[in-house]
């Protein structure tokens, strides 16, 4: 089906399952270890070990293997001189390893070493020696603007937007805002280190992986092998997270497959938690100008926010932390503008919602700087600004809460209680404040398909090859299935995560849930219709319950209507819905802080997020999504650095001692969030939008604006450390 309509009533609105807080139907596995993820399959395998380039740009001048192949239970050394040739490509496209002598990022995989078991092929890796001639690249994306370009990234929004005449309607207003926020590089720090074990079969290919996306990855690895992507299979039932870290395809999971053809054995290879800093992805860090101007009435008469990332050269992705303030306030002059500087460190992509999770942490913060100067309320601000339809799409709103959220929210946090004025509010030696921030967050859908089969038992089975990355995927599927054939849940089996089973999105953009459930929901309309076909009913009346299919007084049990199985299969792609309609979620965070007044410490005491994102299909696994990007906004406003030494080009805290995330005495107890009822009469089937990624946006602007509140100090560039509370502290305070 397209979504080339909007969505009538349809099997899902009796929410008997769909909704419910249902525990994960895969959480008992999990927590006795049931659940075998990438590492954990067992074969008689091999073990490979990455040895990275200590240099970030230059020339392997030698390689001296002699010691590490006399290394005991050492098989095979890889390195560019016995590599195969690849295809190449960028990231999305092909992941080639040891392709030459040249280096182009420090930690870029230099070699590989395969022996009987880990230990041995980590202390042979030791005795490697490379040497290398050194190059000077350029690595800090501060210090190299002036090598900005406009990024083309055919895929995704244009870099650039003009509505009007931003530069005349800004230069003209009487009041105007122009800040500069920075945030830095962050990293995924997600719980599982990547990891693949290859196993070839003749000329087919088994990569058992840690994986967001398989079919993408699937083509990723097929063009990188230069082999037909028919030969090629991924697996992955689960995932220990992976935040965009394992959206494409790692060095671990392309070395294996290399060395496994060659030794013809099973070969494993997995990163450590610190290779993963340079091997892998990261987040680019942002310099993001905003500019707003506006009447004394607080109308927005200009908006304009411009964009600096980086990327690798070769490499088209960036942050485009610019594409909600296209659609998120009303105002008649707008630019926005996204410009890419080439720099030689590790590939940026995407991290838990792009674009918008570092676009909201200055957009909302210059919003907070704008309400102050105006002396309105940062809530007012905000509904003043509220457009009637997409300022730039010039489209509706597929729906839209926002202002729903604020006051719910409002009203829930005691809103009311806040002092407008900084410094005013002490406890003893803190200063206690409160902040908010708006949230939105794109709302895609991606083609998915879904074969769903009653089996003569009675029970359901579902395949297809989506992911669970930890969100909960198999078990709101579970719900779907559940609900529309009219089964309890225990007579429901969902089986993701292999190539084998039908063409899935997989999990990211918080395109999950809708694209994959959507698929879900077709399919079981389609056996729907057989089953009702069979008996002489019409689909469209007859209702699914209790294992009976019913019309009027007349009920027939699914038992008799099986035979030896009936299946159907269903698949979405997205139509005119997302041309016609803007779409995305909304929320409101609230964040109340203390701040120490002699050492600038910040302590979270309260935060709340309230979310208006079409239906909720699981009320437990959905407010564990929102808390768990909530917390994530928190390391946005408060912890993530990831250090760049900006002569070496490396991550100096590549290890998660020194790259800190939240720990559970940064997390205070009274951190909530609540999603308002909403169905979205133009998203898909299931009348849902994604939640996976909501829940970062905006909230560590909320945290920022609640330092402000608490103490006087605009702190602009992230994280908000005590250093520099302490230095933009007001200096009565
Ligand atoms: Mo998400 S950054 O698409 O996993």
């Amino acid at each position: 089906m397209d979504m080339d309509t909007p969505v009538g009533a349809n099997a899902l609105d009796a929410e008997k399952i769909v909704g419910k807080p249902l525990d994960r139907v895969d959480g008992r596995l999990k927590v006795t270890g049931g659940a075998r993820y990438a590492y954990e399959m067992q074969q008689d395998v091999l073990y490979g070990f990455v040895v990275e380039a200590s240099i970030a740009k230059g020339r392997i001048t030698a390689i001296d293997t002699y010691a590490a192949e006399q290394s005991p239970g050492v098989k095979l050394i890889l390195t560019h001189r016995n590599a195969p040739r690849q295809g190449n490509g960028n990231h999305r496209e092909a992941h080639p390893v040891l392709t030459g002598p040249l280096v182009s990022h420090y930690g870029e995989p230099v070699a590989c070493v395969i022996a009987e078991t880990f230990e041995q092929a980590r202390a042979a890796a030791l005795l490697l020696k490379v040497e290398y001639d050194r190059e000077k690249g350029h690595y800090s994306l501060a210090h190299h603007l002036d090598l900005a370009r406009i990024p083309h990234q055919p895929d995704g929004a244009p870099a650039d937007s003009e509505i009007g005449g931003f530069p005349g309607a800004y230069a003209d207003a009487p009041i105007q805002i122009d800040v500069t926020y920075r945030t830095p590089l962050q990293s995924h720090a997600m719980m599982e280190p990547h990891a693949t074990l290859a196993v070839w079969d003749g000329d087919n290919l088994t990569l058992h992986t840690a994986n967001q996306m398989l079919n993408q990855g699937r083509q990723v690895v097929a063009r990188t092998l230069d082999i037909p992507v028919e030969k090629v299979r991924l697996v992955s039932p689960f995932i220990g997270g992976g935040f965009g870290g394992k959206l494409w395809v790692n060095a671990d999971a392309i070395l294996a497959a290399i060395a496994s053809r060659y030794l013809k054995r099973p070969v494993k290879v997995a990163l450590t938690r610190q290779q993963i800093f340079h091997v892998t992805t990261h987040r680019s860090d942002t310099i993001q100008r905003i500019r707003l101007a506006t009447g004394s009435d607080g109308l927005i008469v200009a908006i304009g926010h411009d964009v600096f990332s980086g990327n690798l050269p070769g490499e088209q992705v960036y942050e485009a932390a610019a594409l909600q303030t296209r659609s998120l306030y009303a105002g008649p002059n707008r630019q926005t503008r996204h410009r890419l500087v080439p720099l030689d460190i590790p590939v940026a992509s995407s991290m838990r919602a792009p674009g918008e999770s570092v676009g909201l942490l200055a957009l909302e913060c210059a919003m907070d700087e704008l309400a102050n100067k105006l002396k309105l309320d940062p809530i007012e601000l905000r509904i003043r600004n509220e457009p009637a339809e997409d300022p730039e799409k010039r489209i509706p709103y597929s729906s839209r809460h926002l202002v729903a959220c604020m006051h719910e929210g409002a009203r829930r946090f005691g809103w009311d209680r806040r002092n407008a004025t900084p410094g005013q509010v002490p406890d003893g030696r803190w200063l206690v404040g409160m902040g908010m921030s708006a949230a939105s967050r794109g709302n895609p859908l991606r083609f998915s398909k879904a074969i769903v089969r009653l089996d003569p038992s009675g029970s359901a089975w579902v395949r297809m090859a989506m992911t669970d990355i930890g969100t909960g995927t198999y078990t709101i599927l579970t719900q779907i299935a559940a609900e529309m054939l009219g089964l309890p849940i225990d007579r429901v089996r969902v089986e993701l995560g292999d190539t084998l089973f039908p063409e899935a999105a997989g999990s990211g953009g918080s395109f999950g849930a809708a694209s994959a459930g959507s698929a879900l929901f077709e399919a079981c309309e389609a056996l729907r219709k057989k089953l009702a076909d069979s008996v002489g009913m019409d689909a469209g009346t007859a209702k699914f319950i209790d294992g009976h299919i019913v019309t009027g007084e007349r009920a027939v049990s699914l038992l008799e209507l099986v035979g030896d199985g009936v299946e159907a299969d269903g698949e979405i792609k997205p139509g005119r819905n997302n041309r016609e309609f803007s779409q995305q979620s909304y929320g409101a965070h609230f964040a109340e802080v203390g701040v120490d007044r002699d050492t600038g410490e910040v302590r979270l005491r309260r935060m709340l997020g309230v979310f208006a994102a079409g239906r909720v299909l699981n009320a437990k696994t959905a407010r564990s999504q929102a808390i768990g990007g909530m917390v994530f906004g928190v390391g946005a406003a408060l912890h993530e650095d990831l250090v760049l030494d900006p002569r070496f080009g490396y991550f100096v805290n590549h290890d998660l001692a020194e790259y800190h995330v939240p720990v559970h005495a940064d997390i205070p107890a009274s951190l909530d969030a609540v999603f308002i009822s909403e169905l979205d009469q133009h998203s898909n089937p299931l009348k849902s939008k994604g939640i996976g990624e909501l829940g970062i946006c905006g909230a560590g602007a909320a945290i920022a604006n609640a330092v402000f509140n608490a103490c006087g100090a605009r702190v602009r560039h992230y994280p908000i450390t005590l250093d520099k509370v302490l230095a933009a502290l007001p200096k009565q305070a």
